[in-house]
């Protein structure tokens, strides 16, 4: 960790002159994955990443968390640090958070990058399965309900290819506080829907979406970057909802690519 504001750990890579990014998280993971991310775009970006609360190095305090409590903290990393107008890089829970963000704080950011997430709120039967990952919990399964969340955000080629990788990451996941996890699964199904704000998103938005991404898509991802003028859309092929983990390279260039045509 390198600061803390309010409750989020944060981590910094990169010389504080050149333009920000601002990378946020997906459930249950936290920000070591965006690794591969930082490792290419620090040299030429500042990389701001934070924990999001009650996941890695953030405290779950008492685990009762809303997306708007989500923005909150967002909103005051960005102006804690001083951030001159960062680009907001956000996947799936990231995404919800950038997205809600969109509606409040748009004007705060230059850029928008979306990956493997969606602008719908959860329907009454994701709610149902929310409801029964938390009684899970309860129950003393959290073990089992990551292991089995993980798994299913990653493509069959990646964790048959990549094992170690994929051990990694689910052992990090495995460490987080199950306070802080349920609280972020009453965080997502208590969201709102963004979707009606997508057509008024003024910032260029890149979205990146895993072609084998059960969570957030393709058919969900592409109506999703049609709504929001001029964006641009890419599709990952053979990835699935950990894209920018799955096929890094193809990412960090695509981010590199999209941020050069705006800031140059
Ligand atoms: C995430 O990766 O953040 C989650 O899959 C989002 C979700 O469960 O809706």
């Amino acid at each position: 960790m390198n600061t803390k504001i309010n409750n989020p750990s944060i981590f910094t890579d990169g010389n504080k002159e050149n333009k920000s990014i601002v990378f946020v998280h997906g459930f249950p993971f936290d920000h070591f994955m965006w690794d591969a991310q930082v490792k290419a775009l620090s040299r030429s970006y500042f990389c701001v990443r934070y924990d999001i609360r009650g996941l890695g190095e953030s405290p779950a305090g008492d685990g009762q968390f809303t997306m708007e409590m989500f923005v909150d903290d967002l909103k005051e990393i960005v102006d804690g640090m001083e951030l001159n107008k960062p680009v907001l890089c956000g996947l799936s829970m990231g995404g919800y958070i950038s997205l809600r963000a969109m509606g409040r704080i748009e004007d705060m950011f230059s850029a928008l990058i979306l990956c493997d997430t969606k602008s719908v709120a959860d329907d009454n039967e994701t709610k149902l399965k929310r409801a029964g990952a938390i009684k899970r919990i309860n129950n003393g399964q959290f073990e089992l309900f990551i292991e089995e969340f993980v798994a299913n955000c990653f493509a069959d080629s990646f964790i048959k290819e990549s094992e170690k990788e994929y051990r990694e990451v689910t052992n990090r996941s495995l460490k987080n506080d199950p306070v802080g996890v349920k609280g972020c699964i009453l965080a997502m199904a208590g969201r709102t829907d963004t979707t009606e704000l997508l057509p008024r998103i003024k910032i260029p938005t890149l979205v990146i979406c895993g072609s084998e991404d059960k969570l957030s898509p393709p058919t969900l991802m592409k109506p999703m970057a049609d709504a929001i003028p001029g964006s641009e859309f890419v599709l990952v092929e053979g990835a699935g909802h950990m894209a920018p983990i799955e096929k890094a390279d193809f990412i960090n260039g695509k981010i590199a690519g999209f941020l050069k045509k705006i800031f140059l």
